[in-house]
């Protein structure tokens, strides 16, 4: 009886040590028998538990401790810098995470073998930017570049929502408190619908809001299409998002031919409607469509969030509001208050660097994922096809070996450009993020207006960081806003 009871507890103590070892046996040991004789490895790492593999730890981190970048940095004392790479499995694959700026330079250059690829590609839409691949991707890439991030492009952009913004500050004003996250989230939506399809704001754009809210859960969700599950619900909410814009593409069309000339408004999808390429050719309807609804997953929370963090690091830090103050009255005063083009925005240096600031600071987007479609040699470390790379981007951004004083928001440091590699925000290689240059505007534009005529503080300078799915105060940066 006792032998079976000192058995039974040597069984079950054993049992969490199996399961801790199990993946480590599934996933490595075939590849160590595989590949042992080429003298390359699997970087250093461990695969967690089955199923979960090291989801507890990261939550552990982003969750519990609110520490996020110490994920890596527990890796780094583990098991060594080396060039950079850890093997992990997270989010349901095995996975290879990269933090340091040459080896996510290779990943993100080599888009050959790493392979940018949704989980969903039925809520994206089979024809989007972010979905296709190669030349196929670069024809896209230069239609969407064109009509969003070219000068000519933002100029029009920079008059379009200029009004728009202005009227918003003075409600904010007249409503007094209010929650920065939930106010910038409208105006960043009234924004979206007149740019991209001259909608006004009413019963459609509400209801693109909520459409968008589901697709965007869906995009995170295990993508299993049948009633009930995230996925399902995210294909029906960007279902009828298409209609709705399809809807404004007929519109345009039949206005076209009634008026008997090309491009009635001057948004987005006319311009993506009109522009034809090197070879004469023009987008179909689909694509157009496919491409304005990528470009509001790309726009819409990330703008909402950079807009939100300018906002509150300006509360916390008022000797930079200050000087954005400075620099943006004297604008101001010389353009006897008339709205800012994109050279004016070029002129304000301060300005500029409080943007990037912002963007820095705010690690928007955390981590960007790669497929590895063939199996990949990085300096004796072996990258398994099949496998995911994590590249982990806010680390580059909040680690002291790349920025003095990381935490400290200080948009002098930008007087100095950062050094190669280290400043990754949006991306790089090809797929480096395709509004980046309209991100950066709009806030400048954003801040020019807030700095020149309110004032403004935190309710909760206290408030708790949340740090999944993104970093946000969780009080929704609660504010008391007025006029100076
Ligand atoms: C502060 C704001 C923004 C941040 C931090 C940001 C960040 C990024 C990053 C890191 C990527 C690369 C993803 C990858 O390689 O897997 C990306 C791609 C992209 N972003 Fe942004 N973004 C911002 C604003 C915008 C805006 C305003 C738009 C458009 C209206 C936009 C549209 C896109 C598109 C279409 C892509 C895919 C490009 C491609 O695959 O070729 N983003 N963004
Ligand atoms: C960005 O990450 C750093 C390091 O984890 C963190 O301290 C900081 O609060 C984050 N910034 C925001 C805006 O969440």
């Amino acid at each position: 009886m006792e032998a079976m009871g000192v058995l039974l507890a040597v069984v079950l103590g054993a049992l969490p040590l199996l399961l801790w070892w199990l993946n480590e046996l599934w996933y490595v040991l075939p590849l160590k028998l595989r590949v042992s004789n080429t003298g390359t490895k699997l970087p250093p790492g461990h695969m967690g538990f089955p199923f979960f593999g090291e989801m507890l730890t990261f939550l552990w981190y982003f969750k519990v401790l609110r520490r996020p970048d110490d994920f890596i940095n527990y890796k780094r004392s583990k098991y060594g810098d080396g060039v950079g790479l850890y093997r992990t499995h997270l989010f349901g694959s095995p996975s290879i995470i990269a933090c340091f700026p040459t080896v996510n330079k290779f990943v993100l250059q080599s888009d050959d073998k790493f392979i940018l690829q949704w989980p969903n590609l039925e809520v994206m839409g089979r024809n989007s930017l972010v979905v296709v691949h190669g030349q196929a991707h670069e024809r896209l890439r230069s239609f969407v570049s064109n009509s969003i991030n070219r000068p000519d492009a933002l100029q029009l952009i920079a008059a379009c929502v200029q009004p728009r913004l202005v009227s918003a500050l003075h409600s904010w004003a007249q409503l007094g408190k209010f929650k920065a996250y939930k106010e910038i989230k409208k105006l960043t939506l009234q924004n979206i619908g007149k740019l991209f399809a001259s909608l006004e704001p009413g019963p459609i754009l509400d209801s693109l809001d909520k459409l968008y809210d589901g697709m965007l859960k869906g995009i995170r969700a295990y993508p299993l299409n049948f009633p009930g599950t995230a996925s399902h619900h995210a294909i029906q909410c960007r279902k009828k998002l298409e209609a709705i814009f399809r809807v404004e593409l007929e519109k345009k069309k039949k206005e076209e031919v009634q008026s008997n000339r090309v491009g009635t408004t001057n948004d987005l999808m006319d311009g993506l409607m009109q522009m034809i390429d090197e070879e004469g050719n023009q987008l179909s309807d689909q694509e157009v469509l496919d491409n304005i609804i990528s470009l509001i997953i790309g726009g819409y929370e990330s703008t909402t969030l950079a807009s939100m963090w300018a906002i509150y690091y300006l509360a916390k830090y008022p000797d930079v509001l200050g000087k954005l103050r400075e620099e943006n009255l004297a604008m101001w005063k010389k353009k006897k208050g008339d709205f800012i083009t994109i050279e004016d925005v070029s002129e304000l240096k301060y300005t500029n660097k409080v943007v990037e600031e912002t963007i820095r600071s705010a690690n928007v987007s955390g981590f960007i994922f790669r497929l590895v479609t063939k199996e990949v040699e990085y300096k004796g470390y072996r990258i398994p096809k099949n496998w995911k790379v994590i590249i982990w981007l806010r680390y580059l951004h909040t680690n002291t070996e790349n920025f003095e004083d990381p935490l400290c928001f200080n948009p002098e440091r930008w007087n100095v450009p950062a050094r190669p590699g280290t400043y990754l925000v949006f991306g790089g290689g090809p797929r480096i993020c395709a509004g980046n240059m309209l991100a950066r505007m709009q806030l400048a534009i954003l801040l020019h207006h807030l700095s020149v005529g309110y004032k403004w503080e935190l309710l909760n300078p206290d408030a708790k960081m949340i740090y999944l799915p993104n970093p946000a105060p969780a009080d929704g940066a609660e504010i008391a806003f007025s006029k100076i």
